[in-house]
Parts: C-alpha cells; sequence; structure tokens
C-alpha cells in the first residue's frame, strides 16, 4: 500500500523489537522504543563492532549512489529503506544530479511514517509500505510506478535487508523478479550481514524476538544474489573497503557486511 494509504503511528508495534528501530537506536538515532534499545544493546554486547559495521553500511551506501549516479542512472528504487539517517539516499544522489528520482519502499510502517523527512521538496521523491516478500506488487504499486520508469535504467538499492528474509521467504527470488524488471544498464546497489569474520551466533538470537529474523550468509551465499548481474570492481567486498574515499578505519577487517554494486548484464 502506498504511502497515501494514510499509515498512522497507531498501527506501529512497540511491544517487539523492529529491525529499522534497532538499526536507528545503534545509529544514534531518536525514533526507537525501549524494546528497540534493549535489543540493539544486546546486540552490541554480542557484536562489540557493531555500531561501526552500521556506519560503515551507511557509508558504503553514500559511495555506491554516488557511482551509479556518476554512472548516468537517474532513478533508484530503495527497498529496506530504513528510518531517516541524514544524508538519506535522495539528498546523496540529488546532490550530484538534481533530477534523480527516487522511490523508498518499507515494510515497516514506522518508516511511511517519517516519510515528510524522506520527500525532497522538488516532488521526486515517494515513499511506499511493501514488502520485499512480495516484489510483485512492489513493482506494480501505483506510487512506484510514478516515480520509476521501468523502461529506463533504475538503480535498485537493497542494502542490509535481504539478511531480514529467511531462505524459505526465498530472497534470491524476490531479487530475480525484481532484476527482470529491470532496463539495460541498471544496477544492484546491494550490503548483506555476514558470519565469515566472526561467530555471529549471539547476534543472531537477539532477532528471535523481532519482528524480523536476522540470516546471516557466505560470501558465496551473497554472491548468488548477483545472478543475472555483473559486479563492477572491486567486486563483492567488506563494506569499508568498497572503493573507500580514504584509508579505511582500524578494524575494518572485522565488519561484518558484505557490499557490492553490479550492472544487469545484457
Ligand atoms: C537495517 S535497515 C537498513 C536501512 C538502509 N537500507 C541502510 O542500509 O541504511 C533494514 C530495513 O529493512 C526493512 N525491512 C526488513 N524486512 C523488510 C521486507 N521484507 N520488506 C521491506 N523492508 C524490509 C526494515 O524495516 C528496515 O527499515
Amino acid at each position: 500500500m502506498s504511502q497515501d494509504g494514510g499509515f498512522g503511528l497507531g498501527e506501529i508495534d512497540t511491544s517487539r523489537p523492529h529491525p529499522a528501530r534497532i538499526y536507528d537506536y545503534l545509529l544514534g538515532g531518536k525514533d526507537n522504543y525501549e524494546v528497540d534499545r534493549q535489543a540493539g544493546d544486546r546486540l552490541a554486547e554480542a557484536a562489540p563492532e557493531v555500531r561501526a559495521g552500521l556506519r560503515a553500511n551507511r557509508a558504503f551506501m553514500r559511495r555506491a549512489v554516488r557511482y551509479v549516479v556518476g554512472s548516468g542512472v537517474r532513478q533508484v528504487l530503495d527497498i529496506g529503506t530504513g528510518l531517516p539517517t541524514s544524508p538519506n539516499v535522495h539528498e546523496v544522489a540529488q546532490a550530484l544530479a538534481p533530477d534523480v528520482r527516487v522511490a523508498y519502499v518499507d515494510n515497516d510502517p514506522i518508516v511511511a511514517a517519517h516519510a515528510n523527512a524522506l520527500l525532497s521538496s522538488s516532488g521526486t521523491t515517494s515513499v511506499m509500505l511493501g514488502d520485499l516478500r512480495d516484489p510483485r506488487s512492489v513493482l506494480d504499486d501505483p506510487v512506484v510506478r510514478r516515480t520509476i520508469d521501468f523502461d529506463e535504467p533504475v538503480a535498485l538499492l537493497l542494502v542490509a535487508v535481504l539478511h531480514f528474509l529467511s531462505d524459505a521467504e526465498d530472497p534470491a527470488g524476490a531479487v530475480a523478479t525484481l532484476r527482470d524488471a529491470l532496463a539495460p544498464g541498471s544496477f544492484l546497489v546491494l550490503s548483506h550481514a555476514t558470519g565469515d569474520f566472526a561467530d555471529r551466533t549471539a547476534a543472531q538470537a537477539v532477532y528471535s524476538k523481532a519482528t524480523a529474523t536476522l540470516n546471516l550468509r557466505s560470501r558465496a551465499g551473497v554472491e548468488r544474489f548477483f545472478d543475472g548481474f555483473d559486479l563492477v570492481e572491486p567486486g563483492l567486498a567488506q563494506v569499508p573497503f568498497w572503493r573507500p574515499d580514504g584509508p579505511p578505519e582500524p578494524g575494518s577487517d572485522g565488519i561484518g557486511f558484505y557490499g557490492g554494486v553490479a550492472r544487469r548484464a545484457g
């Protein structure tokens, strides 16, 4: 359903931790509740580098958006938007090219409730409540269709969201459905949590009572999401090492997020 559908704060479940609000808390935001702060603290205990990891993930998103806009793409479909954290995707993109259009999609009503912070004054952004597990309805949504012309290249952002889908929820199938809707010259920007660099069993357990589970995947498991795309240099990398602007911070080799950018093949 689109943001026009009128979602209110009343539909926000404050009894269970939500990924968007845990993330907001760990990034220093204010849009979170006690359950989210407790879950965030447990996560930071289980995985001490989690805050640095989330900051590095955000910095990857900014560099990747600059890369795709620099490559000429003028439309962004950002699924798993998260709560507004400045600079947001449209601010990064429109600083380079003011005509970039951005459609934000998230399945958490709290994100839609903060839509005003995500909408640009030029009317080139939209926000809709939608679920990555139902990619067809995202693609067919009238608000998305008003913002995104699928006959033109699109940068599809799946940044720190696919790990909230279990294998049973078929994340690869969701990515493939979205991929097949993308015109040649489109890009996939993806990041994903991994346990390849440390045992993250305790971190996963924190999400067992949350509204979504945390599904860590190996390098090979994440690379599979790029089927039908060609990864640009340097390929799939830990996020601090994907085209860094400067020397990565100490401890970057322990960051449990892979990131990559790929061009739609064909
Ligand atoms: C960790 S945040 C990432 C935010 C942003 N992409 C970033 O990397 O800074 C993950 C977001 O994905 C959203 N999310 C989780 N499962 C989703 C689903 N099935 N469909 C759409 N959004 C989902 C959560 O609500 C949350 O806002």
